[in-house]
C-alpha cells in the first residue's frame, strides 16, 4: 500500500496560545503541523524546510502577515498561503490575497470551517503546480519541435544541394560524353561514304582523329566510372606504408617528358625520409594529377616546385607550386567540382575531372587537400596525408 505523504502546514501567530491549539487540531485531522511565533522566524523555518502551505496571523509585531506572504512566495511561489483576520480588518485581508494569499479566514474560528478552506487552498496549489508543469512541458515540446524542424530543413537543403549537384553532374557529363562521340561518328561517316573524294593522307587523318575521340571517351568513360565507385565507397584501398622519397622520384620521372616538352623546370625541395599510410597506386594517380595540371597550367618557361613539410602532428604536407595563371576566389570555390575547366577547355586538353577524383581519393585515405593562390602570381596545390604507424613509432622512440 502506498503511504500517503501528510500536507506540511505551517502556522504563524504571535499568540502561542493560539498557534500551539491549531497545531494540535491539525495533527488530529492528518497535518504535519508547525508553529511559529514571528514572521521573521516563520521565514527562517520556509528556506530550511519545504511547506506545502502556511496559515498566518495578518496582525504580528515586526513583519505583518502580507509582509510574509509576498516574501514566502518570492522563495516559493507554490506555497499555498491563508490569512488569519479578526473581524474589523477584512479590507486588509483583501489586500493579503492581492499581495498572493490564496484565501482568509475570519477569527475566531472552529477547525469544521478551517478545514474546507485548507482543503480549497490545496487544491488550488495542486492545480497551479500541474499548471506549471504543463506549460512547462508544452514550452520543451515547442523547443523540441522547433529543432526538429530546424534539422529537418537542414536535411531538406541538402537534399537539394545534392539532387542539384547529381543533375549538373549528369548534363555536364551528357555534354562531355557527346563531343568525342559527334567526332568519331562524324569522321566515320565521311570515311564510309564512297561519293566523298578523300586522298590516303586525310583518310589517315581522319583515322587518327577517330582513335585520339576514342581515347578520349574512354579516359572519360574510366574516370567517371571511377569517380562513382570512389563515392559509393566501392574502390577497395591497398593501404600500406609507401616510402615517400621513392614515390616523389617516381613521379619524377613520369612528369619529367611533360615538363621538357613545355620548357618547364621542375624543382623537389628536400624530402624526408618518410613513410606514409596510403594506397601506392592511387597516390602517385594523386600526385600525377597534381603535377600535371601544375605544368598544364603554367607560363612558358614557368616552374613547379615540390616540397614536404610536417603538419598536424602525425601527417606530411606535399605542395606542388607552380608560376601559372593563379585562380581567383570564386574559381576556388569549384576547383574540386566535376567538370569545372575554368575556361580552359579551348587551351588544353582535359576532362575536368582529375581534381575531384584526387580530392575523393586523398579523402579516402584519410588525408586532406586545399589550394592556395594569387590570381597572375600561381598557385600551390597541398595534401596531406598520415604517417605509416612504423615512422611514427620510430621518431618517438629515436
Ligand atoms: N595548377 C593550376 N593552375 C591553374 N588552374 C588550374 C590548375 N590546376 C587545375 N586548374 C584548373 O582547374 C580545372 C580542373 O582541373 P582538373 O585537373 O580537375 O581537370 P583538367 O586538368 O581540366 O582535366 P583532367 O581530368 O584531364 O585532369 C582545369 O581545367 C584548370 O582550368
Ligand atoms: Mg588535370
Amino acid at each position: 500500500m502506498t503511504e500517503v505523504r501528510k500536507q506540511r502546514i505551517l502556522i504563524v501567530d504571535d499568540q502561542s496560545a493560539h498557534t500551539v491549539a491549531l497545531c494540535d487540531v491539525l495533527r488530529q485531522y492528518q497535518f504535519d503541523a508547525e508553529g511559529c511565533g514571528s514572521a521573521e522566524s516563520a521565514l527562517d523555518l520556509l528556506r530550511s524546510e519545504p511547506f506545502d502551505l502556511m496559515l498566518s496571523d495578518l496582525n504580528m509585531p515586526g513583519m505583518d502577515g502580507i509582509g510574509l506572504v509576498k516574501a514566502a512566495l518570492q522563495h516559493d511561489p507554490d506555497l499555498a498561503c491563508i490569512i488569519m483576520t479578526g473581524e474589523g480588518s477584512i479590507a486588509t485581508a483583501v489586500r493579503a490575497m492581492q499581495g498572493g494569499a490564496l484565501d482568509y479566514i475570519v477569527k475566531p474560528f472552529k477547525a469544521s470551517s478551517l478545514l474546507p478552506v485548507l482543503a480549497r487552498a490545496q487544491a488550488t496549489r495542486s492545480l497551479r503546480m500541474a499548471n506549471a508543469e504543463l506549460e512547462r512541458q508544452v514550452r520543451q515540446n515547442v523547443m523540441e519541435l522547433a529543432e526538429a524542424n530546424h534539422r529537418l530543413e537542414q536535411a531538406r537543403l541538402a537534399a537539394e544541394h545534392a539532387n542539384a549537384e547529381k543533375s549538373r553532374f549528369l548534363s555536364n557529363m551528357s555534354h562531355e560524353l557527346r563531343t568525342p562521340l559527334n567526332g568519331i561518328l562524324g569522321f566515320a561517316q565521311i570515311l564510309a561514304a564512297d561519293k566523298l573524294p578523300a586522298t590516303q593522307l586525310e583518310k589517315q587523318r581522319f583515322a587518327r582523329n577517330i582513335v585520339q575521340s576514342g581515347q578520349h571517351l574512354l579516359k572519360l568513360v574510366n574516370e567517371i566510372l571511377d569517380l562513382a565507385r570512389i563515392e559509393a565507397g566501392k574502390v577497395p584501398l591497398a593501404m600500406e606504408a609507401v616510402d615517400l622519397p621513392t614515390v616523389l622520384q617516381e613521379c619524377r620521372m613520369m612528369v619529367t617528358p611533360l615538363a621538357a616538352k613545355r620548357d618547364i623546370s621542375l624543382g623537389f625541395g628536400m624530402v624526408p625520409q618518410k613513410s606514409l599510410r596510403a594506397d601506392r597506386t592511387r597516390l602517385v594517380q594523386v600526385l600525377i594529377n597534381l603535377l600535371s595540371n601544375a605544368i598544364k597550367y603554367n607560363h612558358e618557361q614557368g616552374r613547379v616546385a615540390v616540397d614536404c613539410s610536417a603538419a598536424n602532428g602525425s601527417h606530411i604536407r606535399i605542395s606542388v607550386s607552380d608560376t601559372g595563371p593563379g585562380l581567383d576566389p570564386d574559381q576556388m570555390q569549384h576547383i574540386f567540382q566535376p567538370f569545372h575547366r575554368l575556361g580552359r577547355d579551348e587551351e588544353e586538353e582535359g576532362s575536368g575531372l582529375g581534381l575531384a577524383l584526387t580530392r575523393r581519393v586523398v579523402e579516402a585515405m584519410q588525408g586532406a587537400i586545399g589550394v592556395e593562390s594569387e590570381p597572375g602570381a600561381g598557385s600551390t596545390f597541398w595534401v596531406e596525408l598520415p604517417l605509416a604507424p612504423e615512422t611514427t613509432q620510430r621518431e618517438q622512440h629515436a
